[in-house]
């Protein structure tokens, strides 16, 4: 800073090198989270048998790895923290050959660098260990110890000298769920292997070893459950998917729980989240994603995962196939575990009640040119332009650019020199309500849902029986519950809420329009998250609509012109 004197003088200057590894550990390890996944994935790669994690604070006070793995000889364990030290590969050539999940060799020395960290190991088959105590990139001590074989690596303490970085971290609870996360995430592709995650002294889970539906159940237990939940596989030409699909009776808002790993590595790709969406197209209706966990294998030269520190993002040979493949796939395993029921397509024709086709349509031939032209199905009316024939574009709808969600409440569009704050639930009400009202149809449940009443309730449902079904609504009353089996195709995945309406409110106030209630119970609720590809959709319905109120006669949205916001900016100025 004292150089600034002299404007003639130079004033670049190398980094010390201690300066330059803290910057670029900050691009390995952002949290606690990611010291986590580094070292799951070197005791995954150490072939380990049963792993433990321990966090405290958030994992910002200590988090501990401890595996049975294949452990390092001491000379090892002197090296194993020093920048670029591996033992994955050796040579350039050996990066396109990579199946480990690490290979750069630099996620210990980041670590190290930005916590105190204790490496202890022992070799299996050897009589001792040897540990090396690293505070902030120095080494402090080392030695001979004793510990079982495997490894143990212990990190406190992290940003303590970093006061910068670690404004950036949320509470400790957040942060610790977000540890607890990355161990179910790697938990997933390894069901042989045993995981406990200890979080401040507390055990949260112990997952055994165990085979790959019973460790999806186990690990996402709130989403998939082994009765509703199905297992499939398929190889073709060195590509092997695998994976645990949930049954289309479970619609999900977005595609957040289609989960996609590429050799045993979770990647945001989209566009294979995408396939596994369309291959559940005739099974679910417009606007519904399915759950799933997909995990391809490729042979390692179709990948390049060293593009993204944290190696999220790949590189694929052959995506366009791959994308085929894997729609194909889930269609396919589908069919075979519940007989496929196509759902008819919203062509601005009313379904017909019951319309079910038991017969297996397989969809076009995809083209090789590119993943847009595979979609070329129907669509429904909650599609997405990109399942309908258009490749997927980022951000922008037709005409418009959406910007982000406000207060939870807006959607935020920038639209012809406009600024537009669209109200989430409302354009999703006047949506749903819309669609209620001209297709007055209903659709046949794959999974019945029963709720339970008591005697009065019961009496007062058979009573206004028919009043119901001419909504669409047929159930079935037996000794203390009641069973939907048809529903207005629009809600068909929102049994709950007609449930609700009918136990409660409807019978108390059968004047009131039933649809608009639905509709109001059935749509995206303020504070509710709603991701890009969903608000992308929800928006381009909404400016395609007659009348832009809800049913309650609001308008959907509010608008500022450019002007008018140049004019307030020069009003203050
Ligand atoms: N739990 C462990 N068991 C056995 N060896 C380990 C363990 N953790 C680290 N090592 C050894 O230390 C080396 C360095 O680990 P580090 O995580 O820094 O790099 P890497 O795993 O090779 O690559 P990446 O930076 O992509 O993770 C590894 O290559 C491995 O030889
Ligand atoms: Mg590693």
């Amino acid at each position: 800073m004292n150089d600034r004197t002299s404007a003639a003088s130079p004033r670049i200057k190398l980094l010390e090198e201690a300066v330059f590894r803290k910057i670029a550990a900050g691009e390995v390890i952002d949290r606690p989270a990611a010291v986590v996944r580094e070292l799951l994935d070197n005791a995954l790669d150490a072939a380990s048998t049963e792993i433990t994690v321990e966090i405290s604070q958030g994992g910002i006070e200590r988090i501990l790895v401890l595996d049975d793995g294949e452990g390092m000889v001491p000379e090892d364990v002197r090296r194993c923290y020093l920048p670029h030290a591996t033992s994955k590969i050796r040579s350039e050539q050996d990066l396109l050959a990579v199946t480990t999940l690490g290979f750069r060799g630099e996620a210990l020395g980041s670590i190290a660098a930005v916590a105190t960290t204790r490496i202890a190991s022992r070799a299996r088959g050897t009589p001792s260990g040897y540990f090396v105590l690293v505070d902030r990139g120095r080494l402090v001590e080392e030695g001979e110890t004793h510990l079982p074989e495997g490894t143990r690596v212990e990190v406190e303490r992290l940003f303590s000298s970093f006061p910068a970085r670690k404004r950036f971290l949320k509470n400790p609870s957040t942060e610790g769920l977000l540890c607890r996360r990355m161990v179910v995430e790697k938990a997933l592709p390894f069901p042989h292997v045993a995981f406990r995650f200890v979080r401040d002294g507390q055990m949260e889970f112990y997952l055994p070893p165990q085979d790959l539906l019973a460790r999806v159940c186990a690990a996402l237990p709130e989403l998939f459950k082994p009765s509703a939940s199905e297992r499939f596989e398929v190889e073709q030409d060195e590509v092997r998917i695998e994976g645990v699909l949930l049954s289309p009776a479970f619609p999900q808002r977005d595609r957040r729980h289609i989960r996609i790993y590429l050799n045993r590595r979770l990647v945001q790709e989209f566009s294979l989240a995408q396939a596994v969406a369309y291959g559940y197209r005739g099974v679910l209706p417009g606007g519904q994603y399915p759950a799933a966990v997909v995990f391809l294998t490729l042979p390692p030269e179709r990948v390049d995962f060293n593009v993204h520190p944290a190696k999220r993002e790949a590189k694929i040979r052959g995506l366009s196939s791959l994308h085929a493949l894997l729609a194909r796939a889930v269609e396919q395993a589908l069919k075979d575990w519940i007989g496929v029921r196509r759902i008819a397509p919203t062509t601005g024709r009313p379904e017909t009640v019951g319309e079910t086709e038991r017969v297996y349509r397989p969809h076009p031939e995809p083209s090789r040119s590119g993943t847009g032209e595979l979609f070329t199905g129907p669509s429904h009316t909650f599609t997405l332009p990109s399942d309908s024939g258009h490749p997927p574009s980022p951000r922008t709808g037709e005409g418009f650019t959406y910007l982000g969600q406000a207060f939870g409440v807006f959607l935020v569009v920038e639209r012809e020199g406009t600024l537009l704050l669209v109200d989430q639930h409302a354009a999703h009400e006047r949506i749903l309500y819309n669609r209620l009202t001209s297709h007055p149809s209903s659709q046949e449940l794959l999974f019945p849902y029963a709720f339970p009443v008591d005697a009065d309730e019961a009496a007062r449902l058979e009573d206004a029986r028919e009043e119901i079904e001419a909504l669409g609504i047929r159930f079935v009353l037996e000794e203390g519950r009641c069973t939907l089996t048809h529903l207005p195709a629009p809600l068909s995945d929102a049994p709950h809420v007609v449930a609700q309406w009918l136990k409660g409110e409807r019978l108390a106030d059968p004047e009131r329009d039933a649809y608009a209630t639905l509709a109001c119970r059935g749509a995206i609720k303020e504070g509710e998250v709603v991701d890009r590809l969903t608000a992308l959709d929800l928006l381009s319905q909404t400016f395609s609509l007659e009348e832009p109120f809800c049913p309650h006669g609001r308008p959907l949205w509010v608008e500022i012109t450019r002007e008018e916001l140049f004019r307030r900016i020069r009003r203050i100025v």
